[in-house]
């Protein structure tokens, strides 16, 4: 049987797109997952998607023992970090327990990784650790300033993930910075899931619509942006999934470092998403303009060359797939997995 691919956090929004297309690769996957932010329901859902229920460990990446008796139990080649936590408003509330879940975490996770002698990681990092470089279009050369709690947490592992490779050459490393990720698994059955008020954009707009909350409220219009509103990098959640086998391909052939931008290169602002979301499905998204957001910039968006050149991947979802997948999703599970 071929080895095992660890996922943590993969019974979350990211992870599951992933788990169901190593599946579809066949790729043995086990997941591990405290479920603070993820559903057990997930799990049947990637069953009836792929007809392979993923092997299950319930527990956090800081719990040694755990993680040590899983990699006991499971022959693993390689492992996908995507849990952590990821609200940077929480981050500023409680840095404390963000240092502790995201870096303290990580490193339990590669201690125990080491230990067990399986050298090669993709971690979940973001564009929030490029901060607010003064210019829009964010390359992988763009310095690392981030500007909030979240941010400096994906930095700080990145940094770990940086100074084990310059020590021991035998780690294989893909540190993938994701712009804004949306959408959901096209059968409507995965996607994304928030606890309480949505933070995002694209969760608050499909709640609106789904008519679990009364309007939206697009934070700033006067932002130096064409139409005054905020301009991200949307990429389809199945994208970026995508990139994740891309890198884990170039790992198992033997690559040893990546640090690669993962989005479209597109960006669209607030009352384009909204727009495209309108047509998509077709419902009305009633707004108001609201005071900016604390630590929000007005623009950014990924060089995505690199991407290209190096993992031979590229976006193929544009907007329209985006919203009409997002709603599909919301409209099927008003709410969510519960
Ligand atoms: P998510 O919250 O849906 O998934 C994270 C999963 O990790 C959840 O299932 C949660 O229960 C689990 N988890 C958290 N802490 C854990 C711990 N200590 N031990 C075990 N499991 C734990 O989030 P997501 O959107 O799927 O994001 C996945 C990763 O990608 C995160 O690391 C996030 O920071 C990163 N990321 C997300 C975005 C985004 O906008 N969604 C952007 C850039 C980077
Ligand atoms: N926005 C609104 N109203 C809302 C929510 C968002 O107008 O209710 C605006 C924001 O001001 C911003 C845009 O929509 O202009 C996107 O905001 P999101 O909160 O959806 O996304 P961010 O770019 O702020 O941050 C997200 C994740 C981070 C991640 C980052 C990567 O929250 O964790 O993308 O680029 F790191």
């Amino acid at each position: 049987m071929k080895p095992f691919i660890l996922v943590t956090g993969g019974t979350g929004y990211i992870g599951s797109h992933t788990v169901i297309q190593l599946q579809q690769k066949e790729y043995p996957v086990v997941i591990l997952d405290n479920l603070s932010n993820s559903s057990p329901v997930v799990l049947d859902r990637i069953a009836s998607i792929t007809g392979n229920r993923p092997a299950f460990v319930e527990g956090d990446i800081r719990d040694r023992d755990l993680v040590r008796q899983l990699f006991r139990d499971y022959a693993v080649s390689d492992v996908i970090h995507f849990a952590g936590l990821k609200a940077v408003g929480e981050g500023e509330a409680e840095p404390l327990r963000y240092y502790d879940n995201n870096v303290s975490g990580s490193l339990a996770l590669f201690q125990e990784m080491e230990a067990a002698g399986v050298f090669s990681i993709i971690f979940s990092s973001s564009a929030t650790v490029y901060g607010n470089p003064g210019y829009s279009r964010f390359t992988e050369e763009t310095p690392l300033n981030p500007v909030n709690v979240y941010g400096d947490t994906k930095k700080m592992v990145e940094d770990i993930l940086r100074a084990a490779k310059r020590a021991q050459p035998v780690w294989q490393v893909a540190l993938l910075r994701y712009f804004n990720p949306v959408g959901a698994h096209v059968s409507g059955m995965i996607g994304e899931d928030p606890a309480g008020i949505p933070n995002n954009l694209m969760p608050f707009i499909t709640q609106v619509a789904v008519g679990k909350r009364e309007k939206l409220s697009v934070f700033g219009n006067d932002w130096p942006t064409p139409d005054g509103t905020g301009r991200r990098d949307y990429i389809h959640v199945e994208d970026l999934a995508s990139a994740h086998l891309a890198a884990l391909n170039k790992l198992q052939g033997g690559e040893s470092f990546l640090t690669v931008n993962v989005g479209t290169g597109r960006p669209y602002s607030v009352l384009e998403m909204v727009a495209a979301f309108e047509k998509a499905s077709g419902k009305t998204i009633p707004y108001q303009f609201a005071a900016r957001r604390a630590g929000d910039i007005a623009e950014c968006y990924a060089d995505p060359a690199l991407a290209k050149t190096l993992l031979g991947w590229q976006a193929q979802h544009d907007v329209n797939r985006m919203c009409a997948d997002s709603w599909r999703w919301q409209k099927n599970n008003p709410v969510g997995y519960e």
